[in-house]
Order: structure tokens, then C-alpha cells, then sequence
């Protein structure tokens, strides 16, 4: 089907790109349970990235499955397509010179490996949002886990589904161990170097 399908090739380019930006692109990828805190250090994350003149995008569950992938639900199937719809939007916003954060459950490890493949590996940025699930049951801002034991949702990760913990994370943060600002000042300092941020 692709075989007629041929790139064109445009004179602007993503070193350009990042050199009008000064600094590098990069995908941070949050994975974690829902309620772990993914979207809360996104969140901080982006504040400071932008107080240091980076451009960002921040992804997350409310604005890419409430548009793009509204048509998708939880099974395995559907899960592995949202990320793959969100690594796609990723790369583009990657080759556009962002620095994009991405909150997503992503429970699975063949899912998380195809984001990386996608962006490429000096591009992708994996945090490992490891906070316990006692404690985001314990929270469970939205309901859902209260919905999930009472049996009203199927396919909930962490009680009815599967959650497949990276086993080489660039960061893991437990958010009952570490605050809010140590962890943005963590991932700042490893990736840094990444950006080659240019202040002057
Ligand atoms: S993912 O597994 O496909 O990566 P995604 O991050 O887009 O999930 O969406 C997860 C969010 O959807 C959760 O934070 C939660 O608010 C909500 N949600 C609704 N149903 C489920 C479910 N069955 N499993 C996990 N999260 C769910």
C-alpha cells in the first residue's frame, strides 16, 4: 500500500529546526500506574523546562484519548495502538525541535520498546513513575480504582490488567519518597546534557 508513497524532500530540517530553538529535542516518557503521579511531575517538569526558554509539548490521556484516539479502548490491542499513535505524534513533534512529555500507563514493555524504535534511541527518555499501587489506590483522584475492585471496570491496570515495570529506566521516581521539586531537579540533571541548551 506504501510502495507509491514517496517522502519529499524539504529544504528545512530538524538541525534547523533545533538551531532557531537552541537546544536539542527529546521525548520524556512517563510510565507508571494511573494515579502514580505521571501527569503531576509532567506538569512541574514542563513549568521549569519553559522558565529555561526549552519548547515543549506535554501528551497526555486527556487530550490524545479524548481526539486522536477517542475510538480506542483498554484491551491489549487498543492499548498497543495508542501508543503507537502517540510515538508517531511524538517523532513528529521531536523532528518539529520540542521537548515533549508524555504521560501515558504504556503497561506494556514490547509497546514501550516500539516508542523507542519510533523516536529513535538517543531520543527517547524513559521515567519510571514507580509509586506504589497502595498508594495510588489510596489516592485514586478520579474513582476509577474504587470502580475497578467493585468490579465495574474490566482491563484496570494494576488490579484486572497487567502493569510491566521497565527493567532499565532512564529515572525511577516512588512519589512517596521523593517531593515534587527534587524529582523535576533529577530529571533535569540527567538530561541536560541532551538539550545542549544554549542561554546566552
Ligand atoms: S494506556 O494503558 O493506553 O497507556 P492511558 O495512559 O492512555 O493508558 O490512559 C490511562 C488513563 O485512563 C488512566 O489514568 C485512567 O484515568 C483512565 N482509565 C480508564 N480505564 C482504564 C483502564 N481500564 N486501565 C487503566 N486506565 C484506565
Amino acid at each position: 500500500m506504501q510502495e507509491n508513497v514517496i517522502p519529499h524532500n524539504f529544504s528545512i530540517g530538524k538541525s534547523d529546526r533545533s538551531k532557531l530553538k537552541k537546544h536539542q529535542p527529546l521525548l520524556l516518557w512517563f510510565t507508571g500506574l494511573s494515579g502514580s503521579g505521571k501527569s503531576t511531575i509532567a506538569n512541574a517538569m514542563e513549568k521549569y523546562l519553559a522558565s529555561q526558554g526549552v519548547h515543549t509539548y506535554t501528551l497526555d490521556g486527556d487530550n490524545v484519548r479524548k481526539g486522536l484516539n477517542n475510538n480506542l479502548s483498554f484491551t491489549p490491542e487498543d492499548r498497543t495502538e495508542n501508543i503507537r499513535r502517540i510515538a508517531e505524534v511524538a517523532n513528529l513533534m521531536v523532528d518539529a525541535g520540542l521537548v515533549v512529555l508524555a504521560a501515558f500507563v504504556s503497561p506494556y514493555l514490547k509497546d514501550r520498546e516500539n516508542i523507542r524504535s519510533i523516536v529513535g534511541n538517543a531520543n527517547y527518555f524513559e521515567i519510571f513513575v514507580n509509586t506504589p499501587i497502595s498508594e495510588c489506590e489510596k489516592r485514586d483522584v478520579k474513582g476509577l480504582y474504587a470502580k475497578a475492585r467493585a468490579g465495574e471496570i474490566l482491563n484496570f491496570t494494576g488490579v484486572n490488567a497487567p502493569y510491566e515495570a521497565p527493567a532499565q529506566p532512564d529515572i525511577e521516581i516512588d512519589t512517596t519518597k521523593v517531593t515534587l521539586e527534587d524529582s523535576v531537579e533529577m530529571i533535569f540533571n540527567k538530561i541536560k546534557s541532551k538539550l545542549q541548551l544554549d542561554n546566552e
